[in-house]
């Protein structure tokens, strides 16, 4: 805007400008406060186990308002000066400054009732109900104090130029209520609930667990696979399962046949011998692009984007064994929400993005295709120890979010300390195998790859 234009603005629209975004602010919380009552409803009368994933964002939310207005309340323009011009509100002010307060004992205290009644379900519903209700009873009183008496004498005893003050706020970064990148934060949050919010109740109802996975059922097994390039054989009799819902690592040296292996189970390495089975389905006869879209998707090594490409065209080949439509765009939107980097990126060629978020893009191109067994070859190789924790960190959610992963890494340490089981491959033969902390705790795996 020119300074002229800021000029033409009449100075009491700022009030006005800023309460309509105190009021925004007020109004996505109340619906989310609504969704409450209505995952609540369906929770009671219908018999629904509530959804843990949906409920943590909420709660996630709700968290983040009150960290971000308490974090440094003097610092929140509006409550300074109202202190300073109306002395009477401070003791209001206190009092709704402390309610943030308690409102964040008490969603961890939801948490646990909420995680509670998932694990034992039917039981522990009641309790958490119960809190639930007196939760969002007290938040919606919290709301109405601040928009029937904060905000009417704020505009009574604010002049022009304290509002100019607090519209200007807007574009202090850090600003508890106003920041651009606190709103930022919101607007992420916001997407997120509305992204697991059941069809039905006017979200999009994007598919993911309502509960943590099981895990135990065989998903993919693989029985004497021997595998070769010409006349060398580089796997010899390898035999390994996965179960739903684990997280698999495999280690192994330099050359020990890893990414043959990842290969072999895609469809790209041919098999001399031995049997795969997904699922129960034989995989031996099955096409590359079946096994895609029957959900095996391997993220390659070295980070095989295209370099030439958009980011955003980059995710869309992801989906490309998938119909293209509503489903497919807002699986985007939730790649988008998991790496926000890509979204800032999107017109950029990958080309141009860092190791690390060329790492995240090929993730991301993986999720597109919606993989239910994830393959990664050796996602953190070249990245700084930060990155490598950052990547390592999304892994541990996508299992959250039930993926089920099988991942090939020469980073022993932190491959095991992931992993609900692992394998140590040497010169193409599994050599042992065992749950991520038997392999760490292993004398010979400590001496081969942990150097210890
Ligand atoms: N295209 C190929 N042609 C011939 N030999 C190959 C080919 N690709 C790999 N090899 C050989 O097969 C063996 C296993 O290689 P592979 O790439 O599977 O190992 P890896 O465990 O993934 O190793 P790294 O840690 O280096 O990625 C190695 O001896 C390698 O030299
Ligand atoms: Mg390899």
């Amino acid at each position: 805007m020119s300074e002229q234009n800021q000029k033409a603005v009449p100075a009491r629209s700022r009030g006005e400008q800023a309460v309509s975004i105190i009021i925004r602010e007020h109004q996505g919380l109340w619906r989310v406060l609504d969704l409450l009552d209505l995952l609540q409803q369906d929770m009671n009368v219908n018999d629904q186990r509530p959804d843990e994933v949906l409920f943590n964002t909420i709660f996630d939310y709700i968290q983040h308002f009150s960290n971000r207005v308490h974090s440094q309340p003097t610092e929140i323009v509006l409550y300074r000066l109202l202190r300073e011009k109306s002395p009477e509100t401070a003791e209001l002010l206190d009092k709704l400054e402390r309610g943030y307060v308690i409102g964040h004992q008490k969603i961890n205290e939801l948490r646990e009732l909420l995680a509670a009644c998932t694990r034992n379900w039917p039981n522990g519903r009641e309790e958490f109900s119960h809190a639930l209700s007196r939760f969002t009873q007290a938040l919606r009183k919290h709301i109405k104090k601040e928009e029937g008496v904060v905000i009417p004498r704020a505009k009574e005893v604010l002049n022009e130029e304290d509002w100019g003050k607090i519209v200007e706020a807007r574009d202090q970064q850090n600003d508890p209520l106003f920041g651009d990148r606190v709103r930022e934060e919101f607007r992420e949050l916001r997407h997120q609930i509305v992204s697991y919010t059941p069809e039905r109740f006017g979200g999009l109802g994007l598919s993911h667990p309502t509960s943590r996975p099981e895990t135990g059922r065989e998903m993919l097994s693989i029985e004497g696979l021997v595998s070769s390039y010409g006349q060398i054989e580089v796997l010899h009799d390898v035999s390994l399962r996965i179960n739903s819902g684990e997280i698999v690592s495999l280690v192994g040296a330099n050359g020990a046949g890893k990414s043959t292996l990842l290969m072999a189970i895609s469809g790209l390495q041919p098999l001399d011998k031995g049997q795969m089975t997904f699922e129960g389905k034989d995989l031996n006869r099955m096409a590359v692009d079946k096994r895609v879209s029957n959900g095996i998707v391997q993220v390659p090594e070295g980070r095989q984007v295209f370099k030439d490409l958009t980011v955003y065209d980059n995710l869309r080949l992801g989906a490309y064994t998938r119909k293209q439509g509503p489903e497919v765009q807002s699986d985007l939107q939730k790649v988008f929400s998991k790496f926000p980097i890509l979204e800032q990126k999107r017109e950029n060629l990958a080309g141009e993005l860092s190791g690390g978020q060329q790492q995240m893009l090929a993730i991301g191109r993986a999720l597109m295709a919606k993989p239910r067994l994830l393959l990664l070859d050796e996602p953190s190789m070249g990245l700084a120890p930060l990155i490598v924790e950052e990547i390592f960190g999304i892994i541990r959610e996508l299992k959250e979010e039930g993926i089920t992963v099988f991942l090939v890494e020469q980073n022993a340490s932190q491959a095991l300390a992931l992993a609900d089981r692992g394998y140590v491959l040497e010169t193409g033969r599994v050599v042992l195998e065992g749950t991520g902390r038997e392999l760490l705790s292993n004398e010979k795996v400590r001496e081969a790859y942990l150097g210890m």
